[in-house]
């Protein structure tokens, strides 16, 4: 967390974290570490990149995806720690590292008979790991969807787990489907609406650029594409619009 006595040099952390899994955190941090990255390429050629990804999953998603792209394609570092402790605050400390966006797992409340505000993590190595990053993150982002089902369990990682930690955070829509949302008669598009609505009616502050929902996305891990690389389309430019402008939200939010 930020102190008075931080200088721009300071390492600036990043975590995607929403207890509702297939919200986009993965996708959401590749895809910002990779703009972040083309923005902050490496001083030489063999010097390590300033941007690092890493995913404390258990499930390596971002390390079966990120080893699909190839090394001289990729600018960032990407860091699986499988949950280890220790690596991410080394990474911190790391004077070569500028940015580093951690993805994180889904999580489930461990004791489903523990009082109203128990803190949810739990003790468990999950919630050591999970514990470890969120003290050092600089700005929490928070994927929703359209889909109300996530709607709750951001609210739940916000009210349970950011605020009392006193993590800043950014709400950021994802997966919006601009093509059936179409513009009303009061120059709005409904669907997005009612989702920045669901914001400002909790009083939680949201990136203005949503990521729109685009099948390239969903087949990006895949191919070990990330949204620099896609071949030229008019997706392709819309889906890197939403990233770049969702990057410098970001950066202005650090
Ligand atoms: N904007 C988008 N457009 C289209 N597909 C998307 C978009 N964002 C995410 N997806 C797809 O939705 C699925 C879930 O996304 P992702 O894996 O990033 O979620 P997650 O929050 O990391 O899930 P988990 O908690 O299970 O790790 C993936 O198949 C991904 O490719
Ligand atoms: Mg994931």
């Amino acid at each position: 967390m930020s102190s008075s006595t931080d200088t721009d040099d300071r390492t600036k952390v990043v975590t995607l974290v929403q207890q509702k899994g297939g919200s986009g955190k993965s996708t959401l941090a590749v895809n910002l570490a990779a703009v972040s990255g083309q923005n902050n390429p490496p001083e030489q050629t063999d010097a390590p990149c300033p941007v690092v990804a890493a995913g404390i999953d258990r499930q390596g998603s971002l390390e079966d995806w990120s080893a699909r792209v190839a090394e001289d394609r990729l600018p960032f570092d990407y860091v699986v720690t499988k949950g280890r402790l220790g690596e991410i605050p080394d990474l911190v400390e790391d004077p070569a590292v500028k940015r580093l966006f951690i993805d994180t797992p889904g999580f489930m409340e461990t004791d489903p008979d523990a009082p109203e505000d128990a803190d949810p993590l739990g003790s468990g190595n999950t919630a050591k790991a999970m514990e470890e990053v969120l003290e050092r993150t600089d700005l929490a982002l928070v994927p929703i969807t359209p889909e109300w089902l996530t709607h709750r369990p951001a609210e739940f990682t916000i009210e349970r787990v950011l605020k009392p930690r006193g993590v800043k955070f950014l709400v950021v829509i994802n997966m919006w489907d601009s093509g059936s949302d179409r513009v009303n008669a009061e120059g709005l598009r409904p669907e997005l609406e009612e989702l920045r609505n669901w914001c400002r009616r909790h009083g939680y502050p949201f990136a203005a650029q949503a990521i729109r929902r685009y099948k390239i996305h969903a087949k990006a891990p895949k191919e070990g594409l990330t949204v620099i690389q896609y071949p030229e389309s008019g997706t392709a430019l819309r889906a890197r619009e939403d990233f770049y402008k969702l990057a410098l939200t970001v950066e202005q939010a650090l």
